[in-house]
């Protein structure tokens, strides 16, 4: 039988919505494997990491090895197989942004979480990245938090970026709970 064709809706980690859209996903391809990485990016966002579950079910879905899934995904640094924060920041140091302040705007960034490259800090809140060009050269330097941008930086501009991400995240946490 073949996995798309099974009931997912019973087997599945994901929610309904998504193993729905994974089922579709793979029919758009000649070769299931096509599928692999918007399936990976798509489960990461869900989940928030590429879990050992994760990547058995994405295996499982494309009918190819866990470890050929690995494989594929250990080079896409977008991808990871550790949770990152709730805002995963992301700081290009990248030529245009080396060249406008981009280690400086990254240095302070990393004084200002106490983490480093890949860190999370212990609240879980913010995860760190130093990344190759991010697309927004000509407003250089920028950085990507989840899939907001913020250019033409400068480093005294951290603290209250990162106060903004930390209020959001408290208001989220406060109406979960209300
Ligand atoms: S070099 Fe930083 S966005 Fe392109």
């Amino acid at each position: 039988m073949s996995p798309n064709n099974t009931s997912t809706e019973t087997m599945t980690l994901f929610s309904p919505q998504l193993a729905a859209r994974l089922d579709a996903l793979v029919e758009k391809y000649p070769l299931r494997r096509s599928a692999l990485v918007p399936m990976l990016l798509y489960a990461q966002d869900e989940v928030g990491y590429l879990s050992d579950a994760v990547v058995a079910e994405v295996a499982w879905r494309i009918g190819i090895t866990e470890l050929e899934v690995r494989n594929v995904a250990t080079y896409y640094s977008m991808l990871r197989f550790k949770p990152a924060g709730k805002y995963n920041v992301q700081v290009c140091t990248n030529i245009s942004c080396m060249l406008r302040g981009g280690y400086e705007l990254y240095e302070r960034f990393q004084e200002e979480l106490g983490i480093g490259h890949k860190g999370v800090t212990p609240d879980g809140v913010f995860s760190l990245e130093e990344v190759e060009c991010i697309g927004a050269c000509c407003w250089a330097p920028a950085i990507q938090v989840n899939y907001e941008f913020l250019d033409e930086l400068n480093p005294d501009q951290v603290p209250g970026i990162l106060a903004d991400y930390r209020a959001k995240a408290a208001a989220e946490e406060r109406s979960s709970h209300a």
